[in-house]
């Protein structure tokens, strides 16, 4: 009966592990954020503004934007039309939300 007890702890520990990895960003809760602050100019993964520069997996790699350091660098200081959201929102949640912005993209939105 102990042993059986101790599997299933063992179980539940993996299995919150397995879905809750201690990452240094979370895309589910980046998700959220994107929702909140990026969607009014990127819905869907597009852009509203400037067209040519989607969220796409194909737009991100044309022009460099396909990593965490790269998308987490233009939501902090902006450019061109899209504001600047350091201080406005925190590292954590910068981070977050370039994880979310890169799995949609990789999953093709
Ligand atoms: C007011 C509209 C607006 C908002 C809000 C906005 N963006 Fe943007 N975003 C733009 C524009 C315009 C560009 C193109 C900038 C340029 O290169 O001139 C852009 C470009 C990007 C790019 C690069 C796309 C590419 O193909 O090169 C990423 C990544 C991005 N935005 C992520 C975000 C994230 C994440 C948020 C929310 C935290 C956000 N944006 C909020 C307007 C916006």
């Amino acid at each position: 009966m102990k042993k059986i007890f101790a599997i299933l702890l063992l179980g539940v520990a993996i299995f919150s592990f397995a879905f809750n990895p201690p990452a240094l960003a979370d895309a589910a809760a980046g998700g959220a954020v994107f929702n909140a602050n990026c969607a009014s100019c990127h819905a869907g993964g597009r852009n509203l503004v400037q067209a040519n520069k989607s969220l796409s997996k194909a737009d991100l790699e044309k022009y460099g934007m396909n990593s965490i350091e790269a998308i987490t660098n233009q939501v902090n200081n902006g450019k061109n039309a899209m504001p600047a959201f350091k201080g406005r929102l925190s590292d954590a949640q910068i981070q977050d939300v370039a994880a979310y912005v890169l799995s949609k993209s990789e999953a093709g939105w």
